[in-house]
């Protein structure tokens, strides 16, 4: 038995200690926001924070989570830049399919919360890890722009 912090609150998963957060979520606590793409770190669409920056938890075993803060999409709501970033992409009507946008939100996020005005070399530094296959790049851009702009 691992406990975990997810959102605020300390959950216990019954799984190996090497089970990625990944499937923790998914499986264990039936997450289903942060969503399974490539397994192996280059696509983006597992994100979640930990301790507020955006990692991949396809690769990163619940162990190293042990004792620290997981922050997932279902929490984005109600975090002030999470909602603000959430806010950008509805007006800017980002997502396409939707398949790889809760890893798109949770980069965002974990961007502006360090840096509050990224110009267009900081947005495609913090979210190049994080692939759209309907190529919504340009919106995705504008969106957080919008957002940055509400957060000032
Ligand atoms: S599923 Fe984790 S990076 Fe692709
Ligand atoms: S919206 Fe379809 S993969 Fe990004």
């Amino acid at each position: 038995m691992v406990t975990l912090n997810i959102n605020g609150r300390e959950m216990q998963v019954d799984a190996d200690p090497a089970t990625p957060i990944l499937w923790a979520l998914r499986d264990n606590l039936n997450m289903t926001g942060t969503k399974f793409g490539c397994g192996a770190a280059l696509c983006g669409a597992c994100t979640v924070h930990l301790n507020g920056d955006a990692i991949r938890s396809c690769i990163t075993p619940i162990s190293a989570a042990a004792g620290q803060k997981i922050t997932t999409i279902e929490a984005m709501e109600a975090d002030p830049v999470g909602k603000a970033v959430q806010d950008a992409w509805v007006r800017h009507d980002v997502p396409q399919c939707g398949y790889c946008q809760s890893g798109q939100v949770m980069s965002a996020t974990a961007l502006l919360r360090t840096n509050k005005k990224p110009t267009d070399a900081d947005i495609d530094g913090a979210m190049s890890g994080n692939i759209c296959r309907c190529g919504t790049y340009q919106r995705i851009r504008a969106a957080i722009k919008d957002a940055a702009t509400t957060l000032a």
